[in-house]
């Protein structure tokens, strides 16, 4: 699942095949993306900074009996692969909010992957930004401005960060992309289905139908 919009690799395909491709997942969490990846004939790996969302992983992985992938702990801003490794790198919202220089993640991913490789990566629309995090009608007032970049964070008693999130507009991460040397296929701006009438955190039918909330940036790697 790429969103909460509930668009599904199954049936959209942003992968393109995947079955005997080797594919990095980044900000992988419990890692059911890079596990439906496995099942479906991929050599997955699923690489997050948080050895707790990992050992849920693998408690998942364990519980299963098809195909693993490799689960590995590290940073999204150094990759510990070589060069030219991976056919395809994916990412649902993992890592790349959540670190300072995302355009130093673009520059890792371009390096792991193959000359034609895929990068495709799903996180907030960046124009989600200017409103507050409410699902109702809160929700729906601009009250932040969106060019400004100053991350939000949450402290806890000791004053130490605990959650941080930075905000890109689209024109950064447009930049970011390029600057990388990867080329930018498309932006995928999933409609919030009809279906879906369930209220996740700040996601909503309430503010779906209205404006977006997620945005998936498709790259390539030149050949
Ligand atoms: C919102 S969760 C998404 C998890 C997963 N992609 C999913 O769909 O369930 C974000 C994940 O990014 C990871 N993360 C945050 N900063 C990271 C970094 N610098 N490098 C790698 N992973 C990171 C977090 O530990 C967390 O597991």
């Amino acid at each position: 699942m790429w969103c909460p919009e509930g668009l599904h690799e199954g049936d959209v395909h942003l992968l393109g095949d995947v079955v005997g491709k080797s594919i990095l997942e980044i900000g992988c969490g419990s890692a059911p993306c890079s596990r439906w990846l496995a099942s479906h004939g991929a050599r997955a790996v699923g690489l997050d900074i948080s050895m707790g969302m990992l050992a849920h992983g693998r408690r998942a992985v364990s519980a299963s009996t098809g195909p693993a992938p490799s689960l590995v702990q590290a940073s999204a801003e150094v990759l510990p692969f070589a060069d030219a490794t991976f056919d395809l790198a994916c990412s649902a919202f993992g890592a790349v909010p959540f670190v300072a220089d995302s355009a130093g993640v673009m520059r890792e991913v371009h390096r792991v992957l193959r000359p034609g490789g895929r990068w495709v990566f799903a996180v907030n629309h960046p124009m989600r930004w200017v409103f507050p995090d409410d699902p109702g009608p809160a929700g729906l007032t601009a009250t932040i401005p969106y060019f400004d970049r100053t991350p939000y964070a949450e402290f806890d008693p000791d004053g130490v960060a605990t959650y941080v999130e930075h905000h890109r507009t689209i024109g950064d991460r447009v930049r970011e992309i390029v600057g990388a040397g990867l080329i930018l296929t498309d932006i995928v701006e999933p409609d919030w289905p009809e279906w879906l009438d369930r209220e996740w955190g700040q996601w909503s039918p309430l503010r779906g139908q209205i404006f977006p909330g997620t945005a998936i940036f498709c790259c390539e790697k030149p050949r």
